[in-house]
């Protein structure tokens, strides 16, 4: 698979990315190298990583515990005094492996380190090679707050081997399936038309699905790097859905969603609102909400759910100057920024979603 060119950054493919990679350290002047992972990471992916890598830089893996839960300001400070026990310093490189977690606040960790210091992504999960680890975002959550605090900076270079997801859970990878679905309904009617028969998608040609999607992210990112306009399209589904999963994720009476299972829900729900507002057509609409919902489980919201998710939203940072602003699909494939909705039409697509 062809190399993706980012903003100054390239994605490599499979077993072509470990050489480019070794190339690279070999090039460069580096003092030492980190690699930071969480504890799954760390058992699943460093078996396969570590002998890809031919390099006589001194070695440190960073080790710290898996979970969203984790990915606040208390583990940088962990991992930061680490660098600096290790001696790590200005020439140091850290590379992540892992999923979004560990990419979004490796990346964090790395940018802040004596100003900055160059990191890597190695994504390891399905979300973290069609999202997370496109387009620079980094950073971590403040209490429930998601992704509160961070910066833009881009990694030295992307290497995504899909052979890491034979040991992801089937959960997972519905979660990122999540982003790839995503993907179509905002950019690529036909990448859309892919999913609707997901028995039908062998194996196979999941890395040609995986490297299309890693494309579309990439071409929006490349377009509006620091969310102006375009970019503000990736968050179809992810205004309601980012309440949802902070809701869910803060409420101990309720058993916490995925990133990509939340965002499943805002998408039914923002593609109601799309509708609403007459820019899809109902089968269009139909279509989307069940080959969701044929994917994903149902959730429950009670009553006094939808209160407190509407409450989370005036805290999402997409929201400039108090207004809730959405990201909707005008027809499959094609998108429509800052559009305003009043809190009827939201209760109105909770309702629908129950239906
Ligand atoms: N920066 C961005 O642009 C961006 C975009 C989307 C999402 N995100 C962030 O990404 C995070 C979600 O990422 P995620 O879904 O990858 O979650 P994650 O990093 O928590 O990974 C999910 C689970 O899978 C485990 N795991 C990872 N790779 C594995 C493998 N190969 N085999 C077995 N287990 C493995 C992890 O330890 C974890 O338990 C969220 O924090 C979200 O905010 C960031
Ligand atoms: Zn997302």
């Amino acid at each position: 698979m062809q190399t993706i060119q980012a903003n100054n950054y390239p994605i490599y493919f499979n077993e072509k990315g470990y050489e480019a990679l070794n190339s690279f350290l070999n090039e460069s002047k580096y003092s030492n190298l980190f690699i930071i992972v969480d504890n799954n990471t760390n058992e699943f992916c460093l078996s396969r990583f570590l002998p890809f890598l031919e390099t006589n830089l001194t070695i440190e893996i960073v080790e710290f515990e898996a979970g969203e839960p984790n990915k606040n300001i208390e583990t940088c400070v962990q991992i930061w005094n680490v660098l600096t026990e290790l001696g790590a310093d200005r020439k140091s490189l850290i590379i992540n492996v892992g999923g979004g977690v560990v990419t979004d606040l490796g990346g964090f960790v790395a940018s802040t380190f004596k100003r900055g210091i160059d990191f890597i992504h190695i994504p390891t999960t399905l979300l973290s090679m069609v999202d997370a680890s496109v387009g620079g975002k980094t950073g971590v959550d403040l209490g429930n707050l998601k992704n509160q605090i961070g910066v833009i900076n881009v990694p030295k270079m992307v290497l995504i081997d899909t052979q890491y997801l034979e040991t992801l859970s089937k959960k997972e990878m519905r979660s990122g399936l999540a982003e790839m679905l995503k993907h179509g309904l905002i950019y690529d009617a036909t990448y859309w038309g892919k999913f609707l028969d997901l028995k039908a998608i062998d194996f196979a040609d999941f890395d040609e699905l995986i490297y299309r999607s890693v494309e579309i992210k990439n071409e929006i990112v490349t377009q509006d790097p620091t969310e102006k306009n375009i970019r503000k399209a990736l968050n179809f589904g992810h205004t309601l859905g980012h309440a949802i999963e902070s809701y869910f994720l803060e409420n101990e009476n309720k058993e916490s969603l995925l990133h990509g299972e939340a965002i499943a829900i805002g998408m039914i729900l923002e593609s109601f609102i799309s509708l609403e507002k007459g820019l899809i057509t109902p089968d269009e609409y139909h279509q989307i909400k069940s080959t969701i919902k044929t994917i994903y489980d149902d959730v429950v919201f009670e009553e006094s759910d939808i209160e407190p998710i509407l409450e989370l939203l005036i805290h999402d940072k997409k929201n400039e100057y108090g207004n809730i602003q959405f990201a909707l699909i005008d027809g499959i494939g094609k998108i429509m920024i800052n559009q305003s909705v009043e809190n009827e039409l939201i209760l109105k697509a909770f309702e629908d979603y129950k239906s």
